[in-house]
């Protein structure tokens, strides 16, 4: 704290939803490559708090994603703090998620869901994209999928038909964006240990069971997630575009592996190559 170069002097990345999470692991992770951080969020506390433990690589935006005013406010006052006219990247990892049966869920919880996750991430990412185009600036845009987006959950309401909303969202703007210098990627997160999950991981019963599901044979961390997001804004990933890059030890594509199967299955390729 307090010896990190002023933003002016570094390329600065928004983080939306920063103010705890998975958010705010990015947002740390980040200042600590030797980004200028926008910690972005519409609670002012936890921004606050977040960009204190960071500190002067980081300043707070207080904003709605649903909102294009507010979101545009937050722009402009980044713009001032570092004197250049678009950022060079943004994290669009705000998300939400209203559990129900489908059947019961009420509509506003289904649209409330959708407003922002799916129209936020709209929203912020072509309001940086429309600055780095008319500033003619190259840049880099991650927004955060899901497990989710591939595999629903049962009673998780509109939140996997958003995620998986985003990631084709995320592959359109790949291909209308590329041809500016803008490349857009999506991170998609299994089982994580953190922010909206830690009510599932709390119950010791439910962690344990889980961990042992996953083909790595742990839960992922926040930390896990931010490396992969660092790894998509950095020059490492200059050719990567309109990719999704899922971080879940695996579990996504161990359905098979979960099913009941006989043990003579396991033995035919061994009988077949000994002949
Ligand atoms: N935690 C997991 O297991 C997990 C797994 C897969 C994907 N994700 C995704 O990762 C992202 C972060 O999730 P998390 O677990 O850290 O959640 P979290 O609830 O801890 O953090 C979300 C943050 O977004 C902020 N936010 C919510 N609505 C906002 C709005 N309208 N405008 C601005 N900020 C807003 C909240 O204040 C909060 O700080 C989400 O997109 C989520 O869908 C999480």
């Amino acid at each position: 704290m307090g010896t990190s170069p002023p933003m002016t002097d570094t390329r600065v990345v928004i983080v939306t939803g920063a103010g705890g999470g998975i958010g705010a692991s990015i947002a740390s992770a980040a200042a600590q490559a030797g980004w200028g951080v926008g910690v972005l969020d519409h609670d002012p506390a936890a921004a606050h708090a977040v960009v204190a433990t960071i500190g002067d690589a980081a300043v707070p935006l207080v904003a709605d994603v649903t909102d294009e005013r507010s979101i545009e406010h937050a722009l402009d006052a980044l713009a001032e703090a570092t004197g250049r006219p678009a950022p060079d990247a943004i994290v669009a990892n705000a998300g939400i998620v209203r559990f129900g049966p489908l059947l019961d869920l009420p509509t506003a919880d289904f649209r409330a869901v959708v407003d922002v996750n799916l129209t936020g991430t709209f929203l912020c990412t072509r309001a940086v994209a429309r600055r780095q185009h008319s500033a003619q600036h190259p840049g880099s845009i991650v927004a955060m999928t899901s497990m989710n987006g591939v595999a629903p959950g049962p009673n998780a309401g509109a939140y996997g038909a958003t995620k998986a909303g985003v990631a084709l969202l995320v592959a359109q703007m790949a291909v209308e964006w590329g041809p500016f210098g803008i490349r857009v990627n999506a991170v998609a997160p299994g089982l994580i240990d953190a922010g909206m999950s830690q009510p599932i991981y709390s119950d010791p019963e439910i962690r344990a069971l889980r961990s042992a599901r996953v083909p790595l044979g742990r839960l992922g961390t926040a930390a896990d997630v931010a490396a992969v997001v660092l790894f998509l804004l950095s020059d490492e990933a200059a050719y990567i575009t309109g990719s999704e890059i899922v971080v879940d030890g695996g579990i996504t594509r161990s359905i098979i592996a979960t099913l009941p199967r006989p043990h003579s299955v396991d033995s035919i390729g061994v009988r077949d190559s000994a002949r």
